[in-house]
């Protein structure tokens, strides 16, 4: 198969990754801090040097303010619901994941908080200008995201984290398509939480993710278990990353999503984006000059991260992406992405776009496939 659908997940992964999953599952997998026996020390040594290497990769105030979770959508879920206070305003964007909106339409609903969503750019930027007009003397959170996961366009998340630094509220910043592709310094970009996932541009297994919670941001534990130690407090420990961190942490992704990070310093951050927006770009001139195909996202290489959307104005995307599957043998996601509000600022919806996402491993003759294709399709429709 000819797997263009990494912003879903990243396939393949290095070597060093599968290498790292089959030595650990086969030598080292106890239960991390509990016990208290050898290989469960050695479990949990594994965790503190990935805390370590994500301090480091992130610039964070310090390892133990990174907890691990199962995926984006769960740090996300961690750092809303452990932050925000009945009468808060939280503002967010109208780029945004369901993992981000559906916690905080919710809040809205239960009369908890009140939400204000900013509507991006048509090319889908936002203005940090629209964000500092959102903000009420009751805004607590600034929560969105690093890049667009429709139209791969990266946000100004300095400028905004300033102001929101400014107003002495939190800033939470998605960075599902970022992590791993866009360098991410959470101190200089006045980041307070950042959630990412482990199984995406990091290309670590899926089941890994993290939340950072920097000094700023006072977080109230929404899972709540066993810790391997503090057994007599009966309620969770206050500590990071403990406080967030209840029941058997999954150390076998863990110890895989290490050996990701190793591949992605190793050939670069920029190196890799760059990579992937070459071959975006290769797709983009391609469809371009195809009567009938539409493009979207920023016209700009240098504000966006490699991701490409499209339409054909004679079938609907999810007809497209199956055809594109079951006749050619290529992988992309078709649909709205879990992403409802973008698609209806686009007028898109119900039946979205086609999106294509490369990753560090795809290549020229890979784009060409999928150009020759969209060709087939497009004479036979
Ligand atoms: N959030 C993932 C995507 O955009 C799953 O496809």
């Amino acid at each position: 198969m000819t797997y263009l659908d990494n912003a879903a997940t990243s396939f393949p992964k290095p070597e060093g990754v599968y290498a790292a999953l089959d030595r650990f599952a086969r030598h080292s997998l106890a239960n991390p801090g509990r016990s208290g026996h050898r290989m469960a020390q050695a479990a949990e040594h594994a965790l503190a040097d990935a805390r370590h290497r994500l301090n480091r990769f992130f610039n964070g105030r310090s390892p133990e303010r990174f907890a691990f979770t199962l995926n984006a959508t769960d740090a996300l879920n961690m750092a809303v619901k452990g932050v925000v206070r009945a009468g808060d305003h939280v503002i967010t964007s109208d780029l945004e994941h369901n993992s981000i909106s559906r916690p905080l339409v919710a809040l809205a609903e239960a009369g908890t908080i009140t939400l204000t969503r900013v509507a991006a750019d048509g090319g889908g930027t936002l203005d940090p200008d629209a964000v500092k007009a959102a903000f009420t003397p009751k805004t607590r959170l600034v929560a969105l995201t690093h890049a667009s996961n429709v139209l791969g366009t990266v946000q100004p998340v300095g400028e905004i984290g300033r102001l929101v630094r400014e107003r002495d509220a939190l800033f939470l910043v998605d960075a599902a398509q970022t992590a791993g592709v866009v360098p991410v310094d959470v101190q200089a970009l006045c980041i307070d939480l950042l959630a990412f996932p482990g199984h995406k541009s990091l290309l670590g297994p899926t089941g890994t993710g993290g939340l950072y919670a920097g000094p700023r941001a006072e977080v109230k534990p929404w899972r709540e278990g066993g810790t391997g130690g503090d057994s007599l407090t009966p309620t969770q420990p206050a500590e990071f990353p403990h406080l967030l961190e209840g029941g058997t942490p999954n150390v076998l992704g863990v110890a895989g999503l290490v050996a990701g990070l190793d591949f992605v310093e190793e050939r670069g951050v920029e190196a890799i984006r760059t990579h992937e927006v070459e071959l975006c770009d290769r797709l983009r001139v391609a469809l371009l000059e195809l009567p009938g195909f539409e493009v979207f996202g920023h016209a700009d290489p240098a504000r966006r991260v490699g991701t490409l959307s499209f339409r054909y104005e004679a079938l609907p995307a999810p007809d497209l992406g199956g055809i594109l599957d079951s006749s050619f043998d290529i992988a992309v996601r078709p649909g709205l992405h879990c992403s409802p509000y973008i698609h209806k600022a686009l007028g898109t919806a119900p039946d979205g776009l086609v999106r294509v996402s490369p990753g560090p491993f795809t290549t020229d003759a890979d784009i060409d496939r999928l150009i020759g294709a969209l060709k087939d399709v497009a004479g036979a429709a």
